[in-house]
């Protein structure tokens, strides 16, 4: 398996070594930690030259963008000439926490799509209550850099429109939830090659852990619940999930 995102370096009560270590008990074998931050850049970039199996992505995070300067896009494209480096993310837009900065937001995603159509890179977007702009926004300004719908959350109709344009969807841990029952229809619906799993550690814990703090290991549960959806082996969708990230984020193949 591979734990699509996961900020591991949020993560508080594991050390980094113990979190490897775990992951790769539980069938995890590569690990791709995001940023969030400006201030997680260089965490990223010193993290996954620490661990073969860790690989990263470089950007900011929709609710962080008051932080942004326009000097972030020369460093982005210094460090990205890392192999370890596998992709732009997390950006796009979140209209959950706080809407008083949306256009500062959109102008900021729009840059950093940019910079991912420049570098060749796939981008990992971050959806929260903007699926209309946030799709808008992507097939406006998005060339050919390939899309992963981070931590999907949209309705089966949404999925069906993120597949049409050829993105992936990455589920997490909410499929798990009992009462998450639009996405349990998405993880039944969508093609198998265009999903992808992922954690989000340290948030939403997939059940039997919900509660705890997340970890890249708990992918497995996520699989696990796709599985049992669908009506096929967990073997299956390791092997298909894998695939799909290998195809995606081109550079952790190598
Ligand atoms: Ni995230």
């Amino acid at each position: 398996m591979i734990d699509t995102h996961s900020h591991i370096n949020m993560i508080e009560g594991l050390s980094l070594d113990e979190v490897i270590k775990n992951a790769q008990e539980y069938g995890v074998e590569k690990i791709i930690l995001p940023s969030a931050y400006p201030k997680d850049i260089d965490e990223v970039m010193e993290i996954t030259s620490k661990y073969d199996n860790v690989y990263g992505l470089l950007g900011v995070h929709p609710s962080e963008v008051k932080d942004w300067t326009d000097d972030l896009i020369d460093k982005i494209k210094e460090y990205s000439k890392s192999p370890k480096i596998a992709g732009i993310g997390e950006i796009g837009l979140d209209y959950y926490w706080d809407k008083s900065f949306n256009d500062l937001q959109k102008e900021v995603f729009i840059k950093q799509i940019k910079l991912a159509n420049e570098l060749d890179l796939p981008i990992s977007i971050h959806d929260r209550e903007a699926h209309k702009d946030t799709f808008e926004i992507l097939k406006e300004h998005n060339k050919d850099s390939k899309i992963i719908m981070h931590c999907f959350s949209g309705s089966v109709e949404f999925a069906r429109e993120c597949v049409k344009e050829g993105w992936y969807l990455a589920l997490g841990g909410v499929v798990t939830f009992k009462n998450a029952i639009k996405m349990k229809e998405v993880a039944q619906d969508i093609p198998l090659n265009k999903l992808l799993l992922e954690t989000d550690a340290p948030y939403l814990t997939p059940v039997p852990y919900r509660g705890k703090e997340n970890q890249p290991a708990y992918t497995k549960f996520v699989a696990e619940e796709i599985a049992k959806l669908r009506g096929i082996t967990f073997e299956e969708v390791d092997k298909i999930t894998t695939e799909n990230a290998l195809k995606v984020f081109s550079k952790i193949s190598e």
